[in-house]
Order: C-alpha cells, then structure tokens, then sequence
C-alpha cells in the first residue's frame, strides 16, 4: 500500500526521494507525489499513474532542496487524481504532509476544521492532518513537534507520516501508528521508509519506530518522543539485508527471479533446522518444550496466500500431532468469539508483517491470553515485534507482489515446526522424524527439476492462457495448492480462476465443465488414498469433455490415457508435495500472464502489502 520515503542532510532531496519510491513501486500505487523545501516555498509535484510520469514532470521543472518527503498513494479514500495524491497541505501551503493508513475519525475532523474556516481541497482523509497541525499551532502549540503531537492525540485509526514545514529548512517530521515506518541513519543525513528496502542502497543503520511515536530528523541526529511528549531513546539497528538483494539479478521480473530462488532458500531453511540431539533443530521459541506438551490446541491465522500456507500447515501440525488446529482468514478470525484460552498457540503467518487484519488477529489473540507464534518474513516488522516468538522464513525482500519464495518458506516453516512439536510432544518417534527430515531434504533438489523444465510448461501455458476462466483442483494436502494456484493465476494474468476441493466437484463447479475449461488437477499423491479419488474427478471432468492439464508425477502411467497437457513433477512424499507443486503452478501462472501481456511484479489493484482493513 501507499509509500513513504523522506530525507533531510546535504544532498539534493528528489533524486534520492525518487530511487526510493521506486524501490517501493511493489507495494503497489496509482499516484505518486513529492514536496521539497524552497527558500520561498515548499515545491510540491504530483502525478497519477507510474513514477515515470512524476520523473518526467521533475526532470521538465526540477525542484533542488535538501529536505523533502515521497509518496505512493494506493487509492482508499477518493479517487486516484492529482488533487488526492499526496503530499498535502495546509490552508498556507506551509506544512506538507505524506501518510500511509486510515485516519478513521476524518470526517468529524474535517467539519470541525471547515467550522473553523479551514479550506479542503481533496476528498482523503489524510487532508485533515495538515490542517490539524496548522490549527494546533494558531492555538498556542509551543513547536512544531507538540502541534504533531496534539494532533495526533485527536486522530484516530493507523498512519505512517511524513511531515514538512515551510519554516523548519533542516528538520523533517515523522510519526507512526499501526502503518509501518522506519528511520534511516546515515552520516549527516536521515531518512524515513516505509521499509528498509526502499534506503537500502543508503543507509546500513535504522531505528524500527514504534506506534506512538513522534521523530524529528536533523542531519546531525534524530529525537524520538511519545505522543504525551515523554522522550525516547532511540535503538538504531544494523540493516541485515543486502543492497542486492533488491535487484533482478538479471532475470526479467522480480517474480521470476523469486521463483528461482526458491531452493536456495529452503536449503538454507533446512540447515538452520537440521536434526540436532534426536530432533529438529529449532530455538522453543523462549516458549519452553514443557509448553508444547501441555498445548491442547492450535490456531492459525492469516491472509491470502499466507492463509493458505496456514491450511497446509494445519493439515501437517495434524498428521504429525494430536493438536486439534483450526485456520481461519484474519479478517474473518477478528470479528468471531472462537472462544479459545490461554491453552491455545496461536500462529500468525505474514511475510510482510504488516498486514492489518493479521496484526488485530493478534492483538486479540493476546488479550485473551494466548501466546502468539508468527511465521515471518520481515525483522524489525510490527506482526515480528508483537508476537511472543517468531519463525523467521528468511526468504529476503520479496518485490514481486504476488508471493512465492514466502510462500514455499512458510510451507518449510510449517513442516519443521510440525516435526519439532510432534518430537517435543514424542507424538513422532527419533526414527520417524529422521525419515521425515531426510524426505523434506529432497525438496529442493525437486524443485530445481521443476525450474529447469519450465518450457514445458511455458508450452501449456502458451496454449491455454486465452480462455475467459480456469479451474483448479486438488485434494488434501494439494487442496490448498489449488487454492494458491488460482490466486497465483488471477493475481498476475488477470484470468478468472477457481481453486476447489475436488470432492466438492460434485457439489457445484462441475456445472462449469465444458469443452472449453481449462482444469488443472493436481494428482500427485500417489501413495495417499486421496489418489483414486482424484483420478475419479479427472475422468468426471474427462466425460464432459473438459480439457484436463494435469499435475502428475514422473511416470504415472494412469496420466498419459486422461490428460490432455501433463506438467511432470519429481516424486517426493505426499505431504511434503505441495511445496513442489506450488512452483510448477506459479511458473504456469507466469507464463499465462506473460502471455496475456500482464505487468507480472506490480499488478493492477493489488498492494504488496495490505496496511489497512
Ligand atoms: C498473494 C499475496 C497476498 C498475501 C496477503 C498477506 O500472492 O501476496 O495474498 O499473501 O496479502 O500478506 P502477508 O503475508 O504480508 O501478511
């Protein structure tokens, strides 16, 4: 959603403003705006559409000043236009303001204001702020930094700011709650991000905001206080990632550069967590092995694709546990009475760690008691710092909007924690675990088989990506790749998509089976009893004339005679398959969009990273 990147030191602010929205462009955005500081003003410039058209309008009237803020705007009050663009400003022009989030209280605000006689000219929410400063100041606020403050105690919802004052040249403002934020520290200069990839290429040092709090940066230093005005020491952090590893790394999209870089990652996975004095090797969390064997229940919250790693994990923690566990989406889980105590580990999964509906899940996953698990791809992120313990996926930046390197590591995650909880719990024996952790091991070599007959399956896609709608089925531990695989299909090519449990077939999508239909069936689990069920549906889709593309494993004899395309996977153990299914569907999912001529890392609509409700 909406990004943010401010600087204040020696250099000129645009540029530097300008690499880092680009370096944000994946959270997704429909306009983008920034304001510098002038002696005579302060220079504001906005654009609707892609930051080439803001480049454009900088490189055509330039703006120089040392100290200025950036913004993406991700469209949710008002419509993408130049007028609701960010930044913002007061009735004099004077104070700039840029915001990520919901000012939910903004119209109440906003009535009072115009009472006042201040003048709006957008239909955002985020307007008000300017004017709230500019009215806490007329009223006697004793600095900038206390009319922000003042402010802030009146608004209510979640914001990330960014914040200029015509009459302040060397100090830019920023403050946070609930959206993220974080301060970059150089030498004589500061920066604010709403992530660390966006100053990456700047800064190795950042200070990890919390809600409530306000900063003044200075190129000599940064202040941090609370909204009552108490200070607060700042804790600057080394940055742990690479400037690399936000480059394409010479492949076409981000996407498939994430793709590829799937084995890697889960080998690593596997090494952090390999077996260790008769189990898997895994810190408990500071949760305590006694903890694990007392835990009569599991419940798993999250999002879109991240959700559906939950359904996957929740299959796992079952089979290898006596745990009863429930997934449930975290913006449904928020507004049940689930009735769960504090014998219940609750597991959030975000690879970004900001989504909002996972963070309330978890906040009142707490109040009632229960200790919370996150399964994260982002340190220093809100979902990591609010939970209990965290198992870090440690994938790296994801850009590509559509998750797939997270993915396969939250599936990894899953499988470890299921296999440490089982042995914790001594529900898997030393030996069983052994053979488990050595079957998982031959998942990454699996998937590089899948990434190097890709072609094959660029040919499926090539032939089939034309058609208005396609449908995905799967059973068990697949039924959650099904799932992925069509939000991977209608996320990046646009093409409707249907991910069904195939015994639900019967119950209603078989009405959609026609000559037409591309059906995706993903068999592979040949040893598991779901495999004749799943032969069964694919000769129900067969008599209707569907056009079958199936998911099989090399050598299955049955799929040749009932498939029309076949993509062929490596054999691994059932449970673990999902893991190499999934690359072959996202793959497929690539080149269908690359087909229909998609913009695969930044999607229309879609935002990397879903900061409000
Ligand atoms: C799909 C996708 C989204 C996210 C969802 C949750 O490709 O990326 O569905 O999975 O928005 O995001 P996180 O994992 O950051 O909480």
């Amino acid at each position: 959603m909406c990004g943010i990147v401010g600087y204040v030191g020696s250099r000129a602010a645009t540029p530097l403003l300008l690499g880092g929205l680009k370096r944000l462009e994946y959270r997704g955005y429909d306009s983008a705006g920034v304001a510098a500081w002038q002696p005579e003003t302060l220079a504001i410039r906005k654009c609707v559409g892609r930051l080439s058209a803001l480049e454009q309008s900088l490189e055509q009237q330039p703006v120089a000043g040392t100290l200025g803020v950036g913004h993406t705007r991700w469209a949710t009050h008002g419509e993408p236009s130049e007028v609701n663009s960010h930044p913002h400003t007061d009735c004099s022009g004077r104070i700039a303001v840029v915001h990520n989030g919901i000012i939910e209280n903004y119209q109440e605000l906003r009535a009072e204001l115009e009472r006042q006689g201040h003048k709006f000219c957008s239909q955002t929410d985020t307007e008000v702020i300017p004017h709230l400063i500019e009215a806490e100041l007329k009223v006697g606020a004793a600095s900038p930094e206390e009319a922000i403050r003042r402010a802030l105690r009146r608004a209510k919802g979640a914001y990330a700011l960014g914040v200029l004052f015509h009459d302040q040249p060397r100090t830019l403002y920023a403050a946070r709650c609930g959206s993220p934020l974080i301060v970059g520290v150089g030498q004589g200069e500061q920066f604010i991000a709403s992530d660390v990839p966006a100053i990456v290429d700047q800064v190795r040092r950042v200070i990890y905001l919390n809600d409530g709090e306000v900063v003044a940066l200075r190129p000599e230093g940064v202040s941090i206080s609370k909204l009552d005005g108490t200070a607060v020491e700042a804790k600057i952090q080394p940055v742990t990632i690479a400037a690399e590893s936000v480059e394409k790394a010479g492949f076409e999209t981000f996407m498939l550069k994430e793709i590829h870089e799937q084995p890697r990652i889960l080998r690593h996975l596997l090494a952090q967590h390999g077996w260790q004095n008769g189990s898997v090797a895994m810190p408990d969390f500071g949760l305590g092995a006694p903890y694990f064997r007392k835990l009569n229940r599991m419940m798993v919250v999250a999002c879109g694709s991240a959700y559906h790693t939950g359904m996957y994990g929740k299959l796992l923690l079952e089979n290898f546990t006596s745990l009863a566990v429930e997934t449930d989406l975290a913006s449904e889980f928020r507004y049940r009475d689930p009735k769960i105590d504090p014998g219940t580990l609750v597991v959030a999964v975000s690879q970004s760690g900001e989504t909002a509906d996972t963070l309330a899940s978890i906040r009142m996953a707490k109040s009632w008691g229960c200790k919370v698990l996150s399964i994260c791809n982002v340190p220093g992120s809100t979902v990591a710092r609010e939970s209990d313990a965290v198992f870090f996926t440690e994938a790296g930046p994801e850009i590509g909007v559509a998750a797939t390197k997270s993915f396969t590591a939250q599936q990894m995650a899953f499988a470890l924690l299921a296999l440490f909880i089982g042995r914790a719990r001594n529900e898997v024996n030393e030996a069983q675990a052994q053979e488990l952790l050595s079957d998982l091991q031959r998942v990454p070599d699996a998937i590089v088989y899948v990434l190097e007959r890709r072609e094959a399956v660029r040919k499926v896609a090539d032939k089939h990506h034309d058609g208005p709608s396609s449908l995905y089925l799967g059973r068990r531990f697949n039924y959650p790749t099904a799932l992925e695989g069509a939000l991977k299909n209608k996320e990046i090519s646009y093409q409707h998509a249907e991910g069904y449990a195939a015994g639900e077939m019967k119950h209603g999508p078989i009405a959609l089976i026609n000559e037409y239909l591309p059906v995706i069936c993903l068999c592979t689990q040949t040893r598991d009893e779901v495999y004749a069920k799943m032969i069964s549906n694919m000769k129900e889709v067969e008599a209707r004339h569907g056009r079958i593309i199936a998911l099989a494993t090399d050598g299955d004899a049955a799929m040749p005679g009932l498939a029309e395309d076949i993509i062929w996977v490596p054999a691994v153990r059932d449970e673990f398959s999902p893991l190499v299914n999934v690359v072959a569907l996202q793959l497929l999912a690539y080149y269908a969009a690359q087909a229909r001529g998609t913009d695969i890392d930044k999607p229309r609509n879609l935002a990397k990273s879903v900061t409000v409700e």
